[in-house]
This record gives structure tokens, sequence and C-alpha cells, in this order.
């Protein structure tokens, strides 16, 4: 049955990770407001099946599918060229994608996966879609990040783990620097129009850390997750970020359950921040300044 209400009519909106979990049900839930929403996924098959679920559900056709690993660069620039090629605006833009590896795994870049996908590829996908962005203001980042930031450090001499990789440890940083990136994005955007908060979705019973963990821990993992809450619930946050007339103009903050709340001490240091945005444009080559 058609749930389509027209708050967010006219509104075009990127959701990565969108074929399942909290990224679903945020494309949903947008979708259930009138936006457009372009669905970001690398597999073709699982990115349709929830592309038709989505529309069914929402009555809303303006649900379009793009495929991009994000785990490669060369990918994330692809993602961009096309996009552009249909699109000349984009209002929101929703990083939710994310990954938990168990062992250390490179990725074609030669970079730690955790860090490439859960942080670096947010810092590029955002930074080649900033001009976009800021033609289309008031326009909306929202980056997906965890409370897990809050034990996370930054090894800002060893951001792939070479050394010694753990995997709540590999997590934690990217997250952490995913809070880092917004609150640094947040103060370079300053005056343009364009806002970026970040969040915690909360315990969610999605598919995390399935995909990275091997068959055998493969069960665990879905067993410790089923504890948590629903995905739609999971998704209230990015969508409250991504829509309500309450944050507009609000900018460089953490929410959980849609209200601000400090993030880890560690996260508002400027000089950390700096560090980790130049070294993160070199990863990408990309120059230095917005
Ligand atoms: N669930 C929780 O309790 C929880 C708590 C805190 C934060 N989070 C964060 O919430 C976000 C959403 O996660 P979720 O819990 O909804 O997990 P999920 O169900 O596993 O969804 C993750 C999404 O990211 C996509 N993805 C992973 N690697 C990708 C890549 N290389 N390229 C493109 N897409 C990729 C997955 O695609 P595939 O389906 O193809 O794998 C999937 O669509 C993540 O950033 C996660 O860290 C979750």
């Amino acid at each position: 049955m058609s749930t389509l209400n027209t708050s967010m009519q006219g509104k075009i909106c990127m959701v990565t990770g969108a074929n399942s979990g909290v990224g679903k049900a945020t494309a949903l839930g947008l979708a259930q407001m009138g936006a457009t929403v372009i669905m970001v996924c690398r597999d073709r098959a699982r990115g349709e099946e929830a592309q038709s679920e989505i529309k069914n559900k929402s009555g809303n056709n303006a649900v379009d599918l793009l495929l991009a690993d994000l785990s490669s660069q060369q990918s994330i620039r692809q993602l961009v060229e096309n996009f552009q090629q249909n699109y000349t605006q984009l209002h929101v833009l929703i990083n939710n994608a994310g990954v938990v590896m168990l062992s250390r795994k490179a990725t074609v870049d030669g970079l730690e996966t955790t860090f490439a996908v859960n942080y670096l590829a947010p810092f590029l996908l955002t930074n080649l879609l900033l001009d976009i962005l800021k033609n289309s203001a008031p326009a909306r980042i929202v980056n997906v990040s965890s409370e897990s930031h809050q034990s996370g450090y930054i090894k800002i001499n060893d951001l792939q783990a070479k050394d010694n990789y753990k995997i709540m440890n590999a997590y934690g940083q990217s997250k952490l620097a995913l809070v880092m990136f917004t609150y640094e994005l947040a103060r370079r955007l300053q005056g343009t129009g364009v806002t970026a908060n970040c969040l915690h979705p909360g315990f969610t019973a999605t598919n995390i850390g399935q995909s990275g963990v091997g068959l055998v821990a493969r069960p665990l993992v879905k067993f410790i997750f089923r504890f948590g809450i629903s995905p739609e619930e999971g998704a209230k946050t990015s969508i409250y970020l991504a829509s309500s007339p309450d944050v507009e103009g609000v900018t460089g903050k953490y929410f959980v359950n849609s209200m601000p709340k400090e993030s880890a001490p560690i996260s508002y240091s400027e000089s950390l921040q700096r560090q980790l945005w130049e070294k993160s444009a070199k990863l990408v080559n990309l120059p230095e300044s917005v």
C-alpha cells in the first residue's frame, strides 16, 4: 500500500548502502516522503530487489539505482560521473554504507578495507559531490558513524593498520575518523548553505558484520544482531537529519536518537582533524582544500 507524502518532494537524496539494513530503511523513509532517491549499491541483483521493494512500499517511482563498489576509488569516481550524467542537483547525501572486517584485507587501492569503505569512501564521495551540493543549497550531508567511535583512536602514522590489525580498533578508528571529518567539513562549509552532521543509528538488527566475518562466525554475528532495534528504528536519526526543519542550518554535530550528543573528546581536536584531512586528501589524490 502506498504511504507517499510530499514533505521531501523536489529533493534529490543519495543513500549509500541502500539495499540493506539502515540504508534500505532510510531510502524507503525518504521515498515515502516524496523525495527522489538515488540508491548506491555494489551488487546489481541485491540493489534491484531493494529498489523494487522500496518503489512498491512507497508508491514512489523516483527511486534510482547506481552501482559502485565503495572500496574502490575508481568506482567512486565512476559513480559520480554516472550521477552527473543524469542529475544537476543533490540536496542530501547520506554516507551510510559500512563494513566490519574480521581480518585485515586490502582493497584494490592497497588500503585497509574498513578504513577505505567506512571513512575514505565518504571522504572522497563527499568531496567529489561538494560543488553540486553547494549549487543545490540548502543541502545536507549525513554521515552514519557509530558509538563505537568512542573507543576508537586515530593511528595517524598507521591508518591502514599494517602493524597490528584488530577488528574493533579498525572499526572504531574508521567511525571516529568519520566524526572528525564531519566536524572539519562543517567548518569548511560555513556560509555555503550545506550542513554536515553525523550520527549513531543505535544497535540495529541488520546484516552488518556478516560479509566480513566468514562462514564460521556468521551465525554467531547474526544471532547477536537479532537483539537490535529494527532497521526502521535505526533509520530514524538519518531521516531526521536529512529532512527535518528542526535541523535546518544545524551543522557540525553528532546525533543519537535524533538528539545532539557529545562525541569522544578526541574527536574535537581541530589539529588532528586537519592532519587527518590532509592525509586523506593525499590517499585519494585530491587537492587539500575544498
Ligand atoms: N547495525 C548496527 O547496530 C550499527 C551500529 C552503529 C553503526 N552502524 C552503521 O550503520 C551503517 C549501515 O549498516 P547496517 O547496520 O545497515 O549494515 P548492513 O545491513 O550490512 O548494510 C551495510 C550496507 O553497506 C553496503 N556496503 C558494504 N560494503 C560496501 C562497498 N564496498 N561498496 C558499496 N556498498 C557497500 C552493504 O552492501 P552489501 O549488501 O552488498 O554488503 C549494505 O548495503 C554502517 O555504516 C554501520 O557501520 C550500524
